[in-house]
């Protein structure tokens, strides 16, 4: 009986130190691996539900979600009403203890665009409303030479400096908070430069075909290049994925999709942002649509969670 109520209190002690400790040290969840969805598709009325479906079935995945109106923000300061109303309900679709993250389409140009539309299309998503505004930035056609850097450092420290995302759906007891001014950087291949690592949150290390992928090439750069590569930072698509022969060009052949979600998280460490597609480049835009893998690849990526 002494005993049963020592206990008690002990545990009761415990949890109580357990909400002052998450309370004081709310941090953003990087071991849960993110899906990456290049959501490039027009909102036309139910465009999008097959995204809202995959939320729903696979409460314990992380989706970091890229919006891209127009090869970037589009014109006007705010979205329009298709957009504004499909963003919210992404955002209400998520559980509120889910992570969901939105970042806004930028092109860079591989370095050529102007500093200053660069940095205007970040302003415009920084400065949407409240409701619909984005966490952070994803710069596609990344350019990672040395010569490049301080160009691509400006940028990211300029999404830092600006105010971004809802903060509604973090409850003031989520275990994870969320993040401000994400920054993902595309260069679709591993970065030449290694300081690139230091300036962005994510890097898409491979965004091809996975009949051109080097799956022994890139567990050796993985393991080349650890500290300064970090595993939330390391993301990959792939496409032209065949669910019947997922084969790589140094001939690894997966079981099946699964197998190489599984690959991709454990072997080649990667939780920044997975995303694969069985949509085929050179016959078809393999953003327009959906793919035929959609659901089934959320629900191996939420298993490995
Ligand atoms: C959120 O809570 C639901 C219900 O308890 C649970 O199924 C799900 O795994 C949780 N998600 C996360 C990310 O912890
Ligand atoms: C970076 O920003 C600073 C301050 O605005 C500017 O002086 C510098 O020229 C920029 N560098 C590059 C490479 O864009
Ligand atoms: C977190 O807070 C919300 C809103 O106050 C509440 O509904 C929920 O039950 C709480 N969850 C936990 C795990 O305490
Ligand atoms: C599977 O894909 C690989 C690589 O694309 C190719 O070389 C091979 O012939 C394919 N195998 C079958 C059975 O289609
Ligand atoms: C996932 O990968 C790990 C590491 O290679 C391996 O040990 C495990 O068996 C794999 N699991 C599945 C379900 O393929």
């Amino acid at each position: 009986m002494r005993n049963l109520s020592l206990l008690l209190v002990i545990a009761m002690m415990a949890a109580l130190l357990q909400t002052v400790a998450s309370a004081a040290t709310k941090k953003v969840n990087t071991k849960t691996p993110r899906i990456l969805v290049p959501l490039y598709i027009y909102p036309e009325p139910g465009a999008w539900d097959p995204l809202y479906t995959a939320i729903r079935n696979s409460p314990s995945a992380a989706f970091l979600v890229i919006i891209n109106p127009n090869s970037g923000p589009g014109d006007g300061s705010a979205p329009d009403s298709d957009y504004a109303s499909a963003i919210q309900q992404l955002r209400s679709t998520a559980a509120a203890n889910q992570t969901l993250e939105l970042i806004g389409y930028v092109p860079t140009g591989y370095g050529k665009r102007s500093a200053s539309q660069v940095k205007s299309f970040i302003s415009t998503y920084a400065k949407w409303p409240r409701s619909v505004r984005p966490d952070g930035i994803f710069f596609d056609e990344t350019i990672t030479s040395q010569k490049y850097l301080a160009k691509y450092r400006n940028y990211t420290d300029f999404v830092k400096s600006q105010s971004w995302g809802v903060s509604t759906k973090t409850p003031s007891n989520a275990t994870y908070a969320q993040r401000k001014g994400i920054t993902m950087l595309n260069p679709g291949t591993w970065p030449e430069s290694d300081k690139f690592w230091s300036i962005a949150d994510h890097i898409v290390v491979y965004e091809d075909k996975l009949s051109n992928f080097d799956f022994g090439e890139y567990q050796q750069l993985t393991q080349n290049n650890v500290p300064v590569a970090s595993n939330f930072q390391r993301s990959y698509i792939f496409y032209n994925v065949d669910s019947a022969n997922v084969t790589t060009k140094d001939g690894r052949n997966f079981m099946g999709v699964d197998a190489l979600v599984n690959a991709t998280i454990r072997v080649l460490a990667s939780r920044g942002g997975l995303f694969i597609t069985d949509l085929k480049i050179g016959e078809e835009d393999v953003y327009a649509k959906f793919s035929g893998i959609w659901q089934e690849f959320v629900k191996m990526v939420g298993a490995s969670s």
